[in-house]
């Protein structure tokens, strides 16, 4: 077990107004609501305006952070954003972010580590705090996935959404929130989901390119329901608590048939699983914010609570934290 000396002390998030709903997609595409239930779970999702990027969305949630928490972040000195889909190649969304907020003395990043990004994101600010290089860490899961969805591909325009959260990770050696982590790659796999218009080929292969998002949504599935629940095992494995002392699993809402399949091989049971699928879709990094914020919202998470956090995706990668919450 790590020594960590970082607090969750604040959480906050945002969706934009639009929605897209699996019967708006019938319009579009040949698919149908019972089709994408049955097979995701996934009801509606929300999709930004096209004025309106992920630097917009960021700064929504952490404005509600600040609302919420009483919390200022002029003293942040470190911001992170996981996301995939900057506005820009650069500047980094988080140095957008430092503008729109007026943060005077504070690093910037983003972090790319597709839909695992907010745990990995949320591990490298326990490590920068713990270890005493920062105090006041921003972290920020915001996607703008309608900016690269092709939404005539029933595969993916289906499954992807807008939306973010935001976190404060803040040094305190008396209560800190982490607990243990664990976390692997197979990039070898990388190729089953992937986004870019380079013509050449990837990973040897001649892969169709064009700009938007693409994926072997069997190959990524197979790979999700066999990595996760020996991940989590692992990282049980690096503490001295049980599975069943695990008060909510917060996994990466991709898809709630991964989910029940994680839980099943795990022994979880899925009423302790908490997701934001059904009403917001995939929405990458964001989804594990916001998941947490709804379990919050909804009185579901409490203070001391024990929470298993799994992102997994894009890579791919996968990261899980055990955390104590701590709001
Ligand atoms: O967040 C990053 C990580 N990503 C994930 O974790 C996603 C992992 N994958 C998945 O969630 C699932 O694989 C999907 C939801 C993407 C697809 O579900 P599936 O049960 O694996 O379907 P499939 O790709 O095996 O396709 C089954 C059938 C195919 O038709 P045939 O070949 O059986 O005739 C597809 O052409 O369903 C067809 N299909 C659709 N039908 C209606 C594919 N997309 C659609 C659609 N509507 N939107």
């Amino acid at each position: 077990m790590n020594t960590s000396n970082a607090r969750i002390t604040a959480i906050g998030s945002y969706v934009p107004k639009k929605r897209l709903t699996n019967n708006d997609l019938e319009a579009l595409v040949d698919t149908n609501d019972e089709w994408i239930v049955q097979r995701t779970g996934i009801k509606e999702r929300r999709i930004a305006a096209d004025n309106e990027y992920t630097s917009d969305i960021s700064i929504k949630a952490v404005e509600n952070l600040i609302e919420r928490y009483q919390k200022t972040v002029d003293d942040v000195d470190m911001i992170i954003v996981c996301t995939m889909t900057p506005d820009f190649k650069t500047p980094s969304v988080a140095a957008l972010v430092q503008a729109k907020l007026g943060i005077k003395n504070t690093g910037a990043i983003d972090l790319n580590a597709a839909c695992a990004g907010f745990a990995y994101g949320l591990h490298v600010a326990n490590g920068l705090v713990s270890a005493g290089l920062h105090r006041k860490v921003l972290v920020i899961g915001a996607e703008t996935f309608s900016k690269i969805i092709d939404y005539s591909d029933r595969t993916t325009c289906i499954l992807f959404g807008d939306g973010g959260g935001a976190v404060l990770v803040e040094y305190d050696e008396q209560q800190p929130s982490f607990i243990a982590s664990h976390m692997g790659t197979d990039g070898i796999l990388g190729k089953n989901l992937y986004c870019t218009d380079l013509s050449d080929s990837m990973f040897g292969e001649e892969l169709p390119v064009n700009g938007f998002i693409a994926q072997n949504g069997r190959e990524v599935y197979k790979w999700a329901v066999n990595t996760v629940p020996k991940g989590m095992e692992a990282l049980m494995g690096k503490t001295e608590l049980k599975l069943d002392e695990v008060d909510w699993f917060v996994p990466h809402s991709a898809n709630l048939r991964i989910i029940e399949s994680i839980c099943s091989r795990s022994g979880l049971p899925l009423e302790r699983a908490i997701y934001s699928l059904e009403h917001f879709g995939n929405t990458s990094a964001a989804t594990i914010p916001l998941s947490l914020d709804k379990g919050v919202r909804e009185g579901k998470i409490q203070r001391d609570d024990k929470l298993l956090l799994y992102g997994f995706g894009g890579g791919l990668t996968h990261a899980g934290l055990l955390i104590n919450w701590s709001l």
